[in-house]
């Protein structure tokens, strides 16, 4: 029996299943990948091909009702979107929705909930079941509702998706085309000329992987709902623009322009040649280092997400307290904290941090597993106070 099963059906009102010590090994082939280990899919299936797993998560269903969909749709701080073709023409609204809205819709809809892995437990637990792929890729867990025949119609994602089918049935169409153009004029983005080449119906546990350049539409048969864990391919286009203004944050350029060695112009409005190559000298100071893209991207990857807000504790512990309840209890990152490293380098919540070298390890540990099972040593318990008043950790495991 998968030790998930049981525990996603009404996980709110039954406690989360218990969080693994370790990160999956590599080499050991599990259901979640249809038999084969981790290190097989990555090399056969991973931005190569699709896969389609049948009882991927056997027992996963009813996790979440429709009513606690229609819940976290109405919440401020969750991001929602509501999507129709009920009238005949495609229709596009973002959330929050009242409750009393919710009840005009007409079939079919869909409702889809990014980062259901900030508010669920069960569903961040979800998510670290593919810590096979870097942390760095994952975007988060996307949960969509929809009644017959709902769906968001045929598109492209920059996305490695992994589509796991919750409860109810939903028809899957894919297929790899060459032609990207879009039907104009539209709110969401629809394929003009869609022509699949695999048709599949997946039922609850079912799972669908597949790498960002292959057309997909996905049409519930019955009401369904299906559980997306997106890994975000950025585009090149995306990181540079992003890279730019994370490099003007940190330039410094000494001096400015200067021309004693003028001469007289026969055209004053004309640029000379000289101020052109003087200019382009001046900014050949604009440099970077292979270490500026490192801190670049662990600010980057793990900048919380614009609704993204952390709960300081209502009544903190003493930094005394604190120490002797994680020797005992051992300590979590938040599920909203994103935690990454690359060697000596720490990145937390968008900021780099110093992590003095003896407790690199430790670090490592917290970032790797997401939760470290006691902590005796004084100067980690330092370390990570801090964090602790900010919301961005918790006491216990
Ligand atoms: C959905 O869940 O309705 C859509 C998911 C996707 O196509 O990426
Ligand atoms: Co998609």
């Amino acid at each position: 029996m998968h030790k998930w099963g049981a525990d996603y059906n009404r996980p709110m009102k039954t406690k989360s299943p218990p969080k693994s010590t370790a990160c999956s090994p590599l080499r050991t082939p599990s259901t979640l990948l249809g038999g084969i280990s981790p290190e097989e899919f990555i090399r056969d299936y991973w931005q190569k091909k699709p896969l389609l797993v049948r009882g991927a998560v056997p027992g996963f269903g009813e996790a979440l009702t429709k009513k606690d969909m229609l819940d976290l749709c109405s919440r401020e701080d969750v991001e929602s979107r509501f999507v129709t073709t009920a009238g005949g023409e495609w229709q596009l609204r973002n959330g929050p929705f009242p409750k009393r809205e919710t009840k005009t819709w007409q079939t079919p809809w869909s409702v889809l909930v990014q980062s259901v892995n900030l508010v669920f437990p069960f569903g961040e637990d979800l998510i670290r079941r593919f810590d096979f792929i870097p942390y760095a890729r994952l975007d988060d867990l996307m949960v969509s509702y929809a009644t017959d025949g709902g769906g968001v119609g045929p598109h492209f994602d920059n996305y490695d998706v992994f589509l796991l089918q919750g409860s109810g049935t939903r028809r899957w169409r894919i297929g790899r085309q060459k032609d990207k153009t879009l039907v104009d004029g539209l709110p969401v983005r629809i394929l003009k000329n869609f022509t699949p080449t695999y048709d599949w119906l997946l039922e609850p546990g079912d799972m669908l992987y597949l790498p960002p350049d292959w057309a997909h539409d996905g049409i519930a048969v019955g009401e369904c709902m299906t559980w997306s864990i997106g890994f975000r391919a950025p585009p090149a286009q995306e990181l540079a623009d992003q890279f730019l203004t994370y490099l003007q944050e940190s330039l410094c350029i000494d001096g400015i322009y200067s021309d004693p060695d003028l001469t007289p112009q026969t055209h004053p409005a004309e640029i000379s040649g000289q101020m052109i190559d003087r200019v382009a000298e001046m900014l050949q100071k604009i440099q970077w280092k292979r270490q500026d893209v490192q801190h670049f991207l662990g600010s980057a990857l793990t900048e919380p997400k614009p609704h993204v807000f952390f709960d300081h504790p209502e009544t903190p512990l003493s930094a005394k307290k604190f120490s002797s309840l994680i020797a005992k209890e051992g300590v979590s990152l938040d599920a909203r904290t994103q935690m990454l490293f690359c060697g000596g380098h720490f990145y937390l919540n968008g900021e780099r941090i110093e992590v003095p070298s003896t407790l690199r390890a430790f670090a490592r540990e917290l970032a790797d597993r997401r939760h470290v099972p006691t902590v005796t040593e004084a100067e980690a318990s330092a370390l990570i106070y801090g964090w602790y008043l900010d919301g961005f950790l918790n006491p216990g495991v």
